[in-house]
């Protein structure tokens, strides 16, 4: 990546990357587009993830090559984070003059990169376009509507996301049915995930039985009453099972503010951890806990139990195919259903179509006949 090219044959394919979830789902994108010799791509970081457990950790395991920039825009509040990375974009654009921009899910890098490139008449790529949770108090929702109005070519994970595109006007030929990126990089490093048992954040949990938390969203953790009865059920629910919680620099902070202090030692806090342990434990864990939509998905694919801390989902079909049930922020619902995991009595799942490995080489063979 990096060099000049001068053909005229050749696209300029610009893939943006910000926060954490961005990254195992353009690490696939741009594996299967390196074998495209029309393809010339470039990969922008934009650093709204910066630390490294929360960024570089993925890039080593997920083989992604060094950005060939970062724009190393750090945190703020949205307005600020948004307007800092269009300031920054934009340039970048105007001195390369990309073909197309690919820009992945859901986060501010995602709407705010999308948003500079329509002002400069840039063709855009959404990856996982057209998922709808419907509730616009999530900044994400935000971002997934603005992304998907101003994008050219819109890469769908699901038939939801046809269908919610259909009905805001996007015309059906900039829609493609492509599959989940996210479970193309899952099922190539599931092999090496089962390697990672070894390494020490994890060792002690190969033969033991555990649940996996996960909870960042500002809904969950933002609110301090909130967070306290989730973090009550939490500790409740380790009584009965141990609990592994790696946790996000959102709700450390929050925690911290909170003066929170854990009551029982089977209730594990521990830093964010990398792709490959938290896959490791993922795969293991009798159920997983969790307010993310990428893990959703991935409980859905292994199989394994998962109650989602959401009143709603933009990811339905995890709920009507999948292992997901919405607990909403209600404890006593959380309860009820870790009981019947724990009895034995969990949800079996099936798998969404075209969730098979392969959507990376579906986006890549749309991309190079793109013109
Ligand atoms: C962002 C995404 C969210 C995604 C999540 C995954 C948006 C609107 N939200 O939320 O959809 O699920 O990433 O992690 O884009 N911080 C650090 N170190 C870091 C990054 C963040 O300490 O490397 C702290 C900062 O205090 C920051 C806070 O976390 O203010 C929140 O970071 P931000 O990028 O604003 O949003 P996330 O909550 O991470």
């Amino acid at each position: 990546m990096g060099e000049d090219e001068s053909s005229i044959l050749v696209m300029k394919l610009l893939h943006i990357v910000g926060a954490r979830p961005n990254f195992m789902k353009a690490a696939p994108v741009i594996h299967v587009l390196d074998h495209e010799s029309s393809v010339h791509q470039m990969l922008i970081h934009t650093g709204q993830h910066y630390d490294a457990n929360m960024s570089e950790v993925f890039f080593r395991e997920l083989d992604i090559p060094e950005p060939d920039l970062n724009l190393e825009v750090g945190s703020g509040t949205h307005g600020r984070q948004t307007a800092q990375i269009m300031m920054r974009f934009e340039e970048v654009v105007l001195e390369n003059r990309p073909d197309l921009v690919l820009v992945y899910g859901d986060v501010n890098s995602t709407a705010a990169t999308a948003m500079v490139c329509a002002k400069l008449w840039i063709p855009v790529g959404h990856v996982e376009a057209g998922l709808r949770s419907f509730d616009r108090s999530m900044p994400e929702e935000i971002n997934r509507v603005i992304t998907d109005q101003i994008a050219d070519v819109l890469f769908t994970p699901s038939r939801d996301g046809d269908t919610n595109l259909l009905a805001e006007g996007v015309s059906q030929d900039k829609i493609h049915f492509v599959g989940n990126v996210m479970i193309d990089t899952l099922i190539h490093l599931l092999p090496k995930a089962e390697t990672h048992w070894e390494t020490d954040q994890i060792r002690e949990w190969r033969e033991r039985k555990y649940i996996l938390v996960t909870i960042h969203r500002p809904s969950n953790v933002d609110e301090p009453a909130v967070l306290t009865e989730i973090m009550k059920t939490l500790g409740a629910i380790s009584e009965r099972l141990p609990v592994l919680f790696p946790v996000h620099p959102r709700t450390a902070k929050a925690l911290k503010r909170m003066g929170y202090t854990k009551k029982n030692s089977n209730f594990h806090l521990m830093d964010p951890i990398g792709y490959l342990d938290f896959l490791a434990l993922q795969q293991n864990a009798t159920a997983v806990i969790t307010d993310s939509g990428g893990i959703q998905e991935e409980t859905t694919y292994l199989g394994v139990p998962c109650l989602t801390v959401r009143k709603n989902t933009e990811r339905p079909v995890t709920l009507t195919t999948g292992t997901n049930i919405l607990v909403g922020q209600d404890m006593e619902k959380l309860r009820i259903e870790m009981d019947r995991i724990l009895s034995g009595e969990s949800k079996k799942g099936a798998l969404p179509p075209l969730w098979d490995g392969h959507a990376s080489a579906r986006i890549a063979q749309i991309i190079a006949s793109y013109t």
